[in-house]
């Protein structure tokens, strides 16, 4: 399915490409002070490494002093070591086998100038979530900013409603050819009971409650079952 870029993961992540050069790149941080990146939930960082090599990191366009990436799964660290050895040496990339909620709670304040999550953060209950971006918030420099990219509700929109639409595309895909009922009948199995996606108004919200400055939405995929936000601290 990533292969086709069924989910639409290529154009999420070609808008963080966006994002990283547009904010931290040559013509908007002449200074280019190498950035601290966090990834929670980074999986096997497959895409976030072909991103930010595409970016130039970690010397290029975008300047990177160090990688953290958090995840719960060993076997996906273990591959995503591979796939970021390509930031070694000049980009120092430590990764944790840790649950991502208890990471922020303890990480010092003002660790980090950048922080990136991709389809992890959905499986928060929304408390979850509010007390997981008030964290997220203070790891943060003045300056800083939350990418964050994930499932979203249509504005209006119930849960139940998200689900019939997934359900959906999942049966475009099957008639498709791009996965098989199993394969579909897998991934709704987890889907269903786990996926919790919010509105941009909810994060908007939360956001704000968690002292970010601002919170956009950048980017959303064609089925608008997905999206890029962008949560920023204020400045220095
Ligand atoms: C769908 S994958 C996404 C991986 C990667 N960020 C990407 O976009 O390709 C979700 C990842 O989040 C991790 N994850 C989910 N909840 C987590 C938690 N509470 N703490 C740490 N990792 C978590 C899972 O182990 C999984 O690797």
């Amino acid at each position: 399915m990533l292969a086709v870029d069924f989910l639409f993961h290529k154009r999420l992540y070609r808008a963080a490409q966006e994002v990283l050069l547009s904010r931290w790149g040559p013509s908007a941080c002449p200074t280019r002070q190498p950035l601290a990146m966090l990834d929670l939930g980074c999986g096997d960082a497959q895409q976030i490494a072909a991103t930010l090599s595409q970016c130039g990191a970690p010397g290029g366009n975008l300047s990177l002093a160090s990688y953290t990436g958090v995840d719960m799964s060993a076997p996906a660290l273990a591959i995503a070591q591979r796939n970021l050895a390509f930031l070694q040496p000049a980009c120092t990339v430590s990764l944790l086998q840790q649950d991502m909620t208890t990471f922020v709670e303890a990480c010092p304040a003002g660790q980090f100038d950048l922080i990136f999550a991709s389809f992890a953060v959905h499986h928060l209950s929304q408390e979850g979530k509010a007390r997981f971006l008030a964290h997220a918030a203070r790891c943060l420099r003045p300056g800083g900013a939350f990418i964050l990219v994930d499932v979203f509700l249509r504005e209006g929109e119930e849960r139940q409603q998200w689900v019939e639409r997934f359900r959906d595309h999942m049966s475009e895909a099957v008639a498709a050819g791009i996965v098989d009922e199993d394969e579909a009948a897998t991934v709704m199995g987890h889907v269903e009971p786990f996926d919790l996606p919010e509105h941009v108004c909810t994060y908007q919200r939360m956001a704000s409650d968690a002292s970010f400055a601002a919170a956009e939405c950048l980017h959303t995929d064609p089925k608008e079952l997905s999206r890029l936000m962008l949560l920023r601290t204020r400045d220095p």
